[in-house]
């Protein structure tokens, strides 16, 4: 049979795409240089910056190329600079970390000087970097990790950050009850005004993997009787009400794009601001196809990060943070 011609479809969203003006106009969701925190690594003892190979275009940082390059990303707009200390030494309880003159400590103290409250200086709040074992807690002495002596520790961490001059701090360890124990030792010591940026729903996720170099991680094993299940959403709600209710004034999903769906839910659930941090491994996967040709770089970057944003993140944690905001200065 010969079929009539078809009318046309009634609806045309096409229209909305004709034209870079129109584009623009029915634009939902956009990305600013405030939106980006940039996770950054300083060396104790190191006298000169040393790449970190599986993250091409990260590196550790000496305490000054740290303070250099953090007043270059505050001058193109980032929203904040996120601190990893990478120690000389390490031991059992993860001593460097409360030291007031541990690296990262030391790190903190220096850009807060130097940045003043021009930006927001966020220190990570874990013990892996400073462990001789790389987990992010002490460990009991069956070798497991014992939650509630960790808590002591992030207790002392915390106020040794919030002296050194943090803004905003960021348990990342994933014990239970970290939040409150943290909140708690500030406000007890007078550091009420200093923030807590809570790794609510973090996965126990092969995406680290280039961290670890980054850091000069020591792990042997992994982290899952600690991190969640990347099998599992729901709990993601339930550590977002705990941390809530602890007193988190921010929380964040970590990895990133893999866990959108997550990010999507405690977005639409949180009664606080909600980050996603896109993590070493998603960096490196960019710049690897970026490097063999395969994808457009600066365009999957870029598009990554508005993933985020469209996800619900009010801020992504990005190691692309402060190129992404020369990019906007220079007129994207
Ligand atoms: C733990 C911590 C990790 C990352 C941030 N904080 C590593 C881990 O949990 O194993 C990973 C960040 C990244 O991969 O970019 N202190």
């Amino acid at each position: 049979m010969t079929l009539p011609t078809f009318p046309g479809p009634i609806d045309r969203p096409r229209r909305l795409r004709t034209s870079t003006a129109m584009r623009s106009l029915v634009r939902e969701h956009t990305l600013r240089p405030a939106d980006l925190v940039l996770p950054m690594f300083v060396r104790e003892g190191a006298t000169e910056n040393r790449p970190v190979s599986s993250m091409p275009g990260v590196e550790q940082h000496t305490l000054d190329s740290l303070a250099r390059a953090a007043t270059e990303a505050v001058e193109r707009g980032v929203g904040g600079v996120m601190l990893f200390g990478v120690p000389e030494h390490k031991d059992a309880v993860g001593s460097g970390a409360t030291d007031p003159e541990g690296i990262l400590n030391r790190a903190l103290a220096r850009l807060r000087s130097e940045l003043g409250d021009s930006t927001v200086i966020m220190a990570d709040l874990c013990l892996d970097e400073f462990t001789d074992h790389g987990h992010c807690g002490v460990l009991d002495d069956a070798g497991r990790v014992d939650n509630d002596a960790t808590l002591g520790r992030y207790r002392e961490m915390a106020l040794a950050q919030a002296e050194a001059g943090a803004h905003l701090l960021g348990p990342s360890g994933m014990m239970d009850g970290q939040i409150a124990a943290v909140r708690d030792a500030l406000d007890s010591a007078g550091h009420q005004d200093t923030a807590v940026y809570a790794y609510t729903a973090k996965y126990a996720s092969a995406f680290y993997g280039p961290f670890r170099e980054a850091v000069d991680s020591s792990l042997q094993g992994d982290r899952r009787t600690y991190q969640q299940d990347p099998a599992n959403g729901r709990e993601a709600l339930r550590e977002l009400e705990l941390d809530v209710a602890e007193g988190a004034d921010l929380v964040m999903v970590k990895p990133g794009l893999p866990y959108l769906d997550v990010l999507r839910e405690i977005s639409g659930a949180s009664p606080v601001p909600v980050g996603a941090y896109q993590v070493s491994g998603e960096y490196a996967m960019i710049e690897a196809a970026a490097a063999n040709g395969w994808i457009d770089r600066d365009r999957t970057v870029l598009e990554s990060l508005l993933a985020f944003r469209r996800a619900g993140a009010s801020t992504v944690l990005t190691y692309y943070a402060s190129e992404v905001a020369g990019w906007y200065r220079d007129g994207l």
